[in-house]
C-alpha cells in the first residue's frame, strides 16, 4: 500500500455518500481518517445529482474498474444486492484487497465463502455496518465479548419496520404512508419488501448468530414473519394490554452445558412480538435498533442506537476502514491476520424445528358472542397443556366479538395443535392474528 490508503467506493447512494462526506472532511476526527483517501467511485448513473461533490475523474460506471485500479487498496462495497456485489467482493479478495461492506444480504448468504477466500488471501472483510446501522455490535461480538459463553442474542434490528411500528403505535399512522417516509429518509432497502417481510432482519440475525455461536446456519431456514400482514388493531390491543409490538429477531443456543455435541442446536426466528412496556426493548422507537446479548459471565448487555440512515451507517463503515488502516500501520505480514478481526467459524451449528421453539403467544380470535365461548376456548387450551395468562373480550356486537388470548410459554408445536382445534370450534369464525410475546 502507498503512504495513504486508497479507498475504492462501490456505490454513492445513501451510505456511500455518507462515507464520502466523512473521508472528505477529516478535520476533528481520528488522525487515521487523514491516512485514507477516496481513490475511485463506481455509480450506476454518472449524471445523477449527488449531495457530495466528487471529482468527475474519480467516477466510473464500471465497478470492476474500481476493484482493479492499482490506486485502490481497500474496496468498500455499498451498492447492495447479491450480484454483482458478491462477485466484486470475491474479485477484490483475489486481488489481495481488504473489503468493507454494509451488505448483509450478501454476507448472510455467502459469508462463509467470502470469509474462507479472505483468510486464504490474507485480507480482511469487515461488516460492522451490516447489522444495527451505527451501533457497534459486530466488533463487540468478535472481540469485547469473546470471554463469554453467549446464550442468546435478540433485538430490534430493522430500522424501517421499527420506524413504522413506532408511528403506528404512537399516532395510529397508516402503514403505507409511514413506509413511504422511511424510504424518503433513506432507511429502507432498494426493495422495501426486504424490510417489511422480515428478510433484512433474518439476514442480520443470521450474521449475529454466526458471530455469537461460532458457526453459520442455513439462512433460508430461519422462520421469518414480517410486519406486512400486521394489522393496526393488534398494535392498539397490545397497547391496551400493556405491550408494544416490535419486529423481534432472536437467536438462542438451546443447549447450555454440553459443548461436546457435533453440532450446536440453535433456535432463530424473526416475528412481530408483543414486548411488555417495562422491558428495555419496548422503549426503542423510531429508526433506533437495540440488540440484547445474554452471556455467561456478563449477564445481559444491550447495544442501542440509530439502526439505519446515511450518517450512522457511514460511521460504522468508516470504523472498519480505520481498523484496516490501523492494522496496515503495524506492517505485519499479509498472511498473518488478527484472529479477532477476521471472521472464522469454529464449530458446527444447526437450526431446530420451529415446533420445538418455546414462546409466549398473542392470539386474536373472531368469535360469535355467545355464553360459554371463553370457557370452551380455555378448556381446549387446557387439554393441550397450554396455560393462559390472560383472555379478554373486545368489541362485542351482534356481528360477533374479538377475543385476545395471551399464553404462558409453550412450544410452537403445542400452540399450533391448539390453534388447529380452535379453528374447528363452531363459535370461532377465524384466527385473526398470532404473534409472539416476550
Ligand atoms: P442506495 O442508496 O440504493 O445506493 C446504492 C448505490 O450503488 C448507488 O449509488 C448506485 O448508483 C450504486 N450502484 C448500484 N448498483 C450498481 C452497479 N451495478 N454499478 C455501479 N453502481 C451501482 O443504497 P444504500 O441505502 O446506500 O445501501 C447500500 C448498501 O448498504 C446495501 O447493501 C444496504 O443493505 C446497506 N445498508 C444500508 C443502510 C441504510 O440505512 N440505507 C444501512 C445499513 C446497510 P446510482 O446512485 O447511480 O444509482
Ligand atoms: N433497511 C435497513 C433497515 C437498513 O431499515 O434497518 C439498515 O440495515
Amino acid at each position: 500500500m502507498g503512504t495513504t490508503i486508497g479507498i475504492g467506493l462501490l456505490g454513492l447512494g445513501t451510505v456511500g455518500s455518507g462515507v464520502a462526506k466523512i473521508l472528505l472532511s477529516p478535520q476533528g476526527r481520528h488522525p487515521l481518517v487523514s491516512e485514507v483517501h477516496l481513490a475511485r467511485v463506481a455509480v450506476r448513473d454518472l449524471n445523477r445529482p449527488r449531495d457530495v461533490s466528487i471529482p468527475t475523474k474519480l467516477l466510473t460506471k464500471d465497478p470492476k474498474e474500481v476493484v482493479d485500479d492499482p490506486s485502490v487498496d481497500v474496496v468498500v462495497e455499498v451498492m447492495g444486492g447479491i450480484e454483482p456485489a458478491r462477485t466484486l467482493i470475491m474479485r477484490a479478495i483475489k486481488a489481495g484487497k481488504s473489503v468493507v461492506t454494509a451488505n448483509k444480504a450478501v454476507i448472510a448468504r455467502h459469508g462463509e465463502e467470502i470469509a474462507t477466500a479472505a483468510n486464504a488471501s490474507g485480507v480482511y472483510v469487515l461488516i460492522e455496518a451490516a447489522v444495527g446501522g451505527g451501533i457497534p455490535i459486530i466488533e463487540p461480538l468478535k472481540q469485547s465479548l469473546g470471554g463469554n459463553r453467549i446464550k442468546r442474542v435478540s433485538g430490534i434490528i430493522n430500522g424501517t419496520t421499527n420506524y413504522i411500528l413506532s408511528r403506528m403505535s404512537k399516532e395510529g399512522a397508516k402503514y403505507k404512508e409511514v413506509l413511504n417516509e422511511a424510504q424518503d429518509l433513506g432507511y429502507a432497502e432498494a426493495d422495501p419488501a426486504a424490510d417489511v417481510e422480515g428478510l433484512d432482519a433474518a439476514d442480520k440475525i443470521a450474521i449475529l448468530s454466526g458471530l455469537a455461536f461460532g458457526g453459520s446456519i442455513d439462512r433460508t431456514k430461519i422462520p421469518t414473519i414480517g410486519i406486512n400482514n400486521l394489522q393496526s388493531i393488534d398494535v392498539q390491543y397490545a397497547k391496551q394490554l400493556g405491550y408494544e409490538v416490535k419486529l423481534l429477531a432472536t437467536a438462542e443456543k438451546l443447549i447450555q452445558n454440553n459443548e461436546r455435541l457435533d453440532s450446536i442446536p440453535l433456535a432463530l426466528s424473526v416475528q412481530p412480538t408483543l414486548v411488555p412496556k417495562d422491558h428495555p426493548l419496548a422503549g426503542v422507537n423510531g429508526v433506533n435498533n437495540a440488540i440484547l446479548v445474554e452471556g455467561e459471565p456478563i449477564g445481559k448487555v444491550m447495544f442501542y442506537g440509530p439502526g439505519a440512515g446515511a450518517g450512522p451507517t457511514a460511521s460504522a463503515v468508516v470504523a472498519d476502514i480505520l481498523n484496516i488502516a490501523g492494522v496496515n500501520q503495524l506492517e505485519t505480514s499479509t498472511t498473518c491476520l488478527d484472529p479477532l478481526l477476521s471472521a472464522n467459524s469454529w464449530r458446527n451449528c444447526h437450526l431446530v424445528d420451529r415446533n420445538v421453539m418455546i414462546q409466549r403467544n398473542y392470539l386474536r380470535l373472531n368469535v360469535v358472542d355467545s355464553p360459554g365461548v371463553i370457557g370452551r376456548i380455555g378448556s381446549l387450551f387446557g387439554d393441550r397443556k397450554v396455560s393462559i395468562q390472560s383472555i379478554v373480550q373486545f368489541d362485542a356486537s351482534q356481528e360477533g366479538a374479538e377475543i385476545v388470548v395471551i399464553t404462558h410459554k409453550v412450544s410452537l408445536g403445542q400452540m399450533n395443535d391448539s390453534l388447529e382445534a380452535i379453528k374447528h370450534l363452531k363459535e370461532v369464525a377465524g384466527i385473526a392474528s398470532h404473534l409472539g410475546c416476550l
